[in-house]
């Protein structure tokens, strides 16, 4: 019998491009072809690419020369890149990168075997249609992360929001809902095999929309809570415009809802959001702000910032910092801003914030989160949180870590504690990253 040939996946940017070479695997696994982690052992070498920013490409950039080495000794090997960088690219790929044999877009993944007939053959195969409709909804994800307890399940695609510096529209394509009962199906799936954790994943999650309001996210969400009780439902990324108050009592209504949200912000200044073309004002988000807190007071909430975008001025910079302060975000993912080809800003606004300038900025914007995340964690000391047990501490086996309810990672003594397990864990201290605690063992109290 012929050996099934060997693929390998690499995966890099956000969490729907994990989701996808997760479709990725299934696709090709159903097709007779094998999957492994080791890339030495591989006939077909898969890197699943990145967009958003220059330093996303560059890192693509350079996985690609390893891969050209190991070609020129290991010859029948094929390369291929799909995802973002795929799409953006296309044909130009192949001129510019001789090692790459395919490049495949987001939505073209169920022709992967057939491109991989093409370049078996010696050929370059492409394929980077984007399409209206591709969810992918019939598709059953094989899982590759390593912990059966936490797993992203995909429930749209495509953005249609078009801020002004996102390439996301461009390599993603047309905003489209995955019918919810493949949804539904899946976290019913995942709940049987032991997972305890799913995160609902999409570019803007707010703007679900089955069947023309058939179904809405808020709907969709609690369809998803009733599932299973004990299983923990996150979800990523919400978009401050489209964030409903039906969401937010959705979220309060379900004690497995986790009471994190992730709302990018990008700019405190309005004269920013509003070239940015965000849709939103400050004030409409710190609106929404005190909304979430009102109705769910211990919601943790994260943010998007970028620093130096076209025209920002000193006072722009200043107006985020301030934003910062006022909202006191539990966490940041903090970016300088990178031109990014043929979107509104690259074809209408100049890139006139200097390097040093934009790195200066950044650098203030991490120092300033980095103290508000401290601030934040201390207030959590002497507190006691329900934990879901991910695995052992990178430090110590020893020890475990965890998250809380709000995505604060937790690290504590693991004793007889199991991955997988919820437990009770009090706060003794903490750092602006994490909390570290022990588990605190229930007692029945004699009356
Ligand atoms: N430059 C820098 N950061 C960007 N992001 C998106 N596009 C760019 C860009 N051109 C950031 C935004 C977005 C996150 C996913 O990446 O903050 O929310
Ligand atoms: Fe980009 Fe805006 Fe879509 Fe987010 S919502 S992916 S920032 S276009």
């Amino acid at each position: 019998m012929e050996d099934k040939r060997k693929f390998y996946i690499e995966t890099y940017g956000c969490q729907m491009n994990v989701s996808d070479s997760e479709l990725v695997v299934s696709i090709l696994t159903s097709a007779g072809f094998q999957h492994t982690p080791d890339y030495n052992l591989a006939d077909i070498i898969f890197i699943n690419t990145c967009s958003v920013r220059e330093t996303a490409e560059t890192r693509v950039r350079g996985r690609l020369t390893v891969f050209k080495t190991m070609k020129k000794v290991k010859k029948g090997i094929i390369v291929a890149v799909l995802g973002c960088m795929a799409e953006r690219l296309k044909d130009k790929l192949l001129e510019e990168e001789q090692v790459v044999d395919m490049v495949v877009g987001p939505d073209a993944y169920r022709q992967l075997p057939q491109l991989l007939a093409v370049a078996e053959n010696g050929q370059k195969a492409i394929n980077v249609l984007l399409s209206k409709e591709e969810t992918y909804a019939d598709i059953s994800p094989v899982k590759l992360d390593e912990n059966g307890i936490s797993s992203f399940v995909s429930i749209m695609r495509g953005c249609d929001n078009m801020c002004a510096f996102c390439i996301v529209p461009f390599t993603r394509g047309r905003e489209r809902s995955r019918a919810p009962q493949t949804i539904i199906n899946e976290i019913t799936e995942l709940s049987k095999t032991g997972y305890k954790e799913v995160t609902l994943i999409g570019q803007n999650v707010d703007k679900y929309n089955w069947n023309d309001g058939e179904l809405n996210f808020a709907q969709l969400l609690e369809k998803a809570a009733l599932i299973d009780s004990s299983m923990r439902i996150r979800f990523a990324t919400s978009y401050p415009q489209d964030m409903t108050d039906e969401l937010i009592y959705t979220m309060a209504k379900y004690p497995n809802i986790c009471k994190y949200i992730h709302l990018p912000i990008q700019s405190g200044s309005n004269a920013i959001l509003e070239k940015m073309k965000r849709g939103y004002s400050r004030q409409w988000y710190i609106d929404r702000i005190n909304a979430i807190r009102k109705v769910i007071p211990d919601c943790a909430i994260s943010t998007d910032i970028v620093a130096g975008f076209c025209s920002e001025t000193d006072q722009d910079h200043e107006d985020t910092l301030s934003l910062m302060e006022e909202v006191k975000f539990d966490f940041a993912y903090m970016f300088k801003y990178s031109v990014r080809p043929n979107t509104y800003a690259a074809r209408n606004y100049v890139d006139d914030v200097s390097e040093a300038t934009k790195t200066k900025r950044l650098e203030e914007i991490i120092k300033l989160q980095n103290k508000i995340s401290l601030e934040a964690n201390r207030k959590d000391l002497g507190k006691t949180f329900q934990i879901l047990i991910e695995g052992y501490s990178k430090r110590s086996t020893d020890k475990l870590f965890g998250r809380t309810s709000q995505n604060k990672v937790v690290v504590f003594p693991a004793e007889k504690n199991k991955i997988g397990a919820y437990v009770d864990v009090i706060i003794t201290s903490c750092t602006q990253a994490t909390l570290n605690g022990y588990s605190v063992i229930k007692t029945l109290k004699q009356t």
